[in-house]
């Protein structure tokens, strides 16, 4: 039997994931609202056979003034709307799966639903959702609320419409296109479905003027650690995005997530579990922490300490390179803990915890040789704890040329990932299986050829 090998997304948002990034010599600064800097990403890592692009989202300038003068020196204010982005990549690549991040709270499901089988057409079946119910007051401002809404709300919408959305996809069973001339037969009535939905957040008639993509509909992503976010995964989840800081937090999570798939009926290997990581790859050790230390070295101390802030509070009376203090009013106190507890554990300064967390946007950062950094991302894989990796590079696209030179090489080498595309689907890049119709409907589309 071949070996088993990793999955591996490639997270593109800004200009990658570190906080300084666009004050490196290699950065163009305009290259987060560029297309031409994404289609060639996109290319290069079509051709080191990434699992797919992933584009995570948050509605409007989510980064405040915190402390004062942070806002001036962060680039995460230019972005592009992640679909319009992705649909255009779509034409520029013909392999590589494209993921974007939609919220829950600020579409109606009939919108995503339509948006996301729109794209999983375009591109031949490589389009995945990333299901999120957004979380900052400053995107609730945008549409017409104060505050985001109260967590249980959200979460009971976002689980109503992850449900009509999957049932729209249903719409369509894959044979329903007929396209008899002859006939003059263009559909099968019996193959389209009306979904009648009437709950609580959402009335939604259908059925869904796209038909049924090649992969049966697009993938679905989720990211989330609370009970709700287990419980949406559980039902929904194919991918999963997680941000685990150990390798027992992250063996851990995954039983909890494969338990709550069960819950709901569905097989434990249905899910792919990918941790973030960045990398600061070097052909020494000393090279490596030099890549490390260079890009460190451009962050301005307040948009470092405006990463520190939004978990641990206000730090103004701390001096930077000095100790930790134990946190203040936390927004989410288990974040806030790991924190501290890290710091603690491994002596770092203030200064040297916004550096860590700055470097990566707070994905797990491994800094190191090809072989050490893969001999970690093979004991991760090789236990079972993920199932691959997406990667949050530092910045765009020097990283990846980094990844695809050095840490490619030494992952084929052990066999752990790809050397080609075996499928054309996302869901054939992920080996999972096509999802059935709720109708029993056949769900691998016929091809419908021009009748003479
Ligand atoms: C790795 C990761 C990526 C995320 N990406 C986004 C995103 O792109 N947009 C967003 O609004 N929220 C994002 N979130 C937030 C989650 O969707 C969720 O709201 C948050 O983790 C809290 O959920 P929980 O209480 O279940 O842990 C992300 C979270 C994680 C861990």
């Amino acid at each position: 039997m071949p070996k088993k090998t990793m999955s591996i997304g490639l997270s593109i948002r800004y200009l990658g994931y570190h906080a300084a990034g666009w004050r490196h010599p290699a950065a163009d600064p305009g290259g987060s609202t560029s297309f031409r800097h994404f289609a060639t990403v996109a290319r290069l890592a079509e051709e080191s056979c990434f699992d797919m692009l992933f584009l995570a989202d948050g509605i409007g300038v989510r980064v405040t003034d915190t402390p004062p003068g942070s806002l001036t020196q962060s680039s995460q204010v230019a972005d592009f709307e992640p679909l319009t982005l992705l649909s255009a990549l779509s034409a520029v690549t013909e392999r590589i799966g494209l993921v974007a991040t939609a919220s829950t709270t600020y579409n109606e499901p009939f919108h995503i639903a339509r948006k996301y089988a729109s794209l999983d057409r375009i591109s031949d079946g490589r389009a995945g959702w990333n299901i999120v119910t957004s979380w900052s007051d400053a995107e609730a401002r945008n549409f017409g609320r104060d505050r985001h809404l109260d967590y249980d709300t959200r979460y009971d919408r976002a689980l109503e419409c992850a449900e009509v959305v999957k049932g729209l996809w249903d719409s369509w069973s894959a044979d329903a296109l007929v396209g008899d001339k002859e006939g003059a037969r263009f559909l099968d009535p019996l193959g389209l479905h009306v979904l009648n939905h009437e709950g609580p957040h959402f009335r939604v008639r259908g059925p869904l003027d796209v038909p049924r993509s090649p992969q049966g509909r697009p993938i679905m992503v989720q990211a989330g650690a609370s009970d709700a976010g287990i419980e949406l995964a559980g039902r929904n989840a194919e991918v999963i995005y997680a941000l685990p800081r150990s390798l027992a937090e992250a063996q851990a999570y995954s039983e909890k997530l494969r338990v709550a798939l069960e819950r709901h009926g569905r097989r434990r290997e249905d899910l792919r579990i990918l941790a973030g990581v960045t990398l600061f790859v070097g052909r020494t050790e000393a090279e490596a922490r030099a890549r490390y230390d260079a890009m460190r070295d451009l962050i301005p101390p307040e948009l470092g300490l405006s990463y520190l802030y939004a978990q641990l509070g206000d730090l103004s009376g701390y001096p930077l390179d000095g100790p930790v203090p134990e946190p203040q009013d936390p927004m989410v106190k288990s974040i806030a803990r790991a924190l501290v507890d890290q710091a603690h554990r491994e002596n770092m300064t203030i200064r040297d915890l916004y550096s860590l967390i700055a470097s990566g946007f707070g994905s797990h950062v491994l800094i190191g040789t090809p072989e050490s950094i893969v001999d970690t991302m093979e004991a991760w894989f090789s236990c079972g704890a993920v199932d691959g990796f997406n990667l949050c590079p530092a910045l765009l696209p020097l990283s990846l040329q980094e990844f695809t030179d050095l840490i490619l090489p030494e992952l084929r080498r052990r066999g752990l990932f790809r050397t080609h595309y075996e499928g054309t689907t996302l869901r054939e890049h992920l080996r999972l299986p096509l999802p059935a119709s709720r109708y029993g409907d056949p769900v691998v589309p016929t091809v419908v050829e021009p009748m003479s």
